[in-house]
């Protein structure tokens, strides 16, 4: 049997002792062991749950007793979560988590600290929800040099995009639905402004490339400033807007090219598969120099889904207890050494607001850009054009709407 100990009792803490609780024999059945469930660290008490006689309130209970060799933290945030992190592994105990903020900020940290101590720290839950992501990359594609990744990474965007287009759904309504599902972050903030996208990212882009960017310096845009007209437009060309972390090396025949990250949403055209990854679906291209494309599906966010690649690292580290496993060294680095975003070649959606009539404005920006699409009707009172251009820049692009008008959006067109 092997005890473990749960930080966190909230959605994704409860989901890994329903699945525990459901699933004991069948995970004995694959390892040889059961998995017990020692502790419960929450600030809150459950007198109703059928653990709830598990729970203690001091994380040094934990870290004293040597029977717990494999601690699961779910607690979110990075204080204390951290810190209980690396005091376990300080203490000898293999650590996994569903937790991408303390990944994708203290991962390279903390994998050294638990290579020290000859323990693991796996965290498949951290991106992508139940969808195995990060064992394939590590693994599964480890012979490739990885060129890119691609991926709708946040469930409650996805579902709020997705209730905007089908449903005509408002931003409001569509937000507390996914909240009530359980889909959301604590503070929801972190989903619609793309951050809990940006750590997602930073993490691939680690396991793709060996260093872990700071999130705090990477381009990130949300999905708040997305209006109806946007998603009428993207429809009007050819596509559904969906929130992409983005991260990849400039030539892709050359490592030392330096690698590129955003988030920001997109325009996916309805023939790359990406476009009907639709509500709680995430979805993630991996695009390796000998695989060629390889794509990940499944649901990113709500309990179950997500419980179910806590316990997987869980069983991974009992069915190789014994084994000496290789540990990947990321380095930390600023973002700062990204290449920058607004150099990266790109056609864009977008919306202005004109001070000239519409013919003089169609006439200036196909001064610019000969091969504009414009998707706004003649209409001699429009104040508003919307247009797609061919390949350019944000930089190049800024510089020539300099000339035309004031910007109201720019969505990037994503490239093949
Ligand atoms: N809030 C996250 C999401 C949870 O909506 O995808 C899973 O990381």
């Amino acid at each position: 049997m092997t005890n473990i100990a749960l930080l966190g009792l909230g959605v994704v803490g409860g989901g890994v002792a329903e699945v525990i609780s459901q699933n004991n024999d069948t995970i004995a059945r694959k390892t040889g062991e059961h998995i017990n469930i020692k502790y419960i660290l929450d600030l809150r008490d459950f007198p109703d749950h059928p653990l709830g006689g598990r729970v203690v309130h001091d994380i040094n209970t934990i870290l004293a007793d040597p029977e717990v060799t494999v601690v699961a933290e779910m607690m979110g945030g990075s204080h204390p979560a951290y810190d209980y992190t690396r005091a376990a592994l300080e203490a000898g105990k293999h650590v996994v988590t569903s937790n991408k903020e303390v990944v994708a900020t203290f991962g390279a940290e903390l994998l050294r600290i638990a290579k020290e101590h000859h323990v693991r720290y796996l965290f498949e839950a951290s991106v992508g929800g139940g969808i195995p992501v990060i064992r394939p990359i590590s693994s599964c594609l480890a012979a490739n040099e990885l060129t890119e990744v691609d991926g709708i990474l946040n469930g409650t965007t996805n579902y709020i995009l997705t209730q905007m287009i089908q449903a005509s759904k408002s931003f409001e309504e569509a937000l507390a639905e996914a909240q009530q599902k359980g889909y959301a972050e604590r503070n929801p903030a972190a989903d619609v402004e793309g951050i809990d996208s940006c750590r997602k990212i930073c993490i691939l882009s680690a396991l793709a490339f060996g260093k872990l960017f700071s999130p705090n310096g990477v381009h990130t845009e949300g999905i708040t400033a997305i209006t109806g007209e946007d998603v009428a437009n993207a429809e009007a060309y050819g596509g559904v807007i969906k929130l992409i972390g983005r991260t990849g090396l400039v030539d892709p025949s050359d490592p030392a090219s330096g690698v590129f990250m955003l988030v920001a949403p997109h325009v996916i055209p309805h023939d790359n598969p990406l476009s009907g990854v639709d509500d709680v679906f995430n979805s993630i291209l991996v695009r390796g120099n000998a695989v060629g494309d390889v794509m990940f599906y499944g649901r990113g966010a709500g309990n179950l889904p997500t419980a179910s690649a806590v316990v997987s690292d869980i069983i991974d580290i009992i069915a190789h207890k014994d084994a000496e496993i290789f540990v990947p060294d990321w380095t930390s680095v600023s973002a700062d050494e990204l290449v920058a975003q607004q150099t990266l070649p790109y056609a864009f959606l977008v919306r202005v607001r004109i001070d000239a009539t519409y013919d003089a404005a169609c006439e200036q920006i196909r001064s610019v850009y000969p091969g504009v699409e414009i998707l706004t009707n003649s209409d001699a009172y429009a104040s508003v054009l919307s247009f797609v251009t061919p390949q350019t820049t944000e930089s190049e692009l800024k510089d020539a709407l300099s000339t035309i008008g004031e910007a109201v959006s720019l969505i990037r067109i994503m490239p093949e």
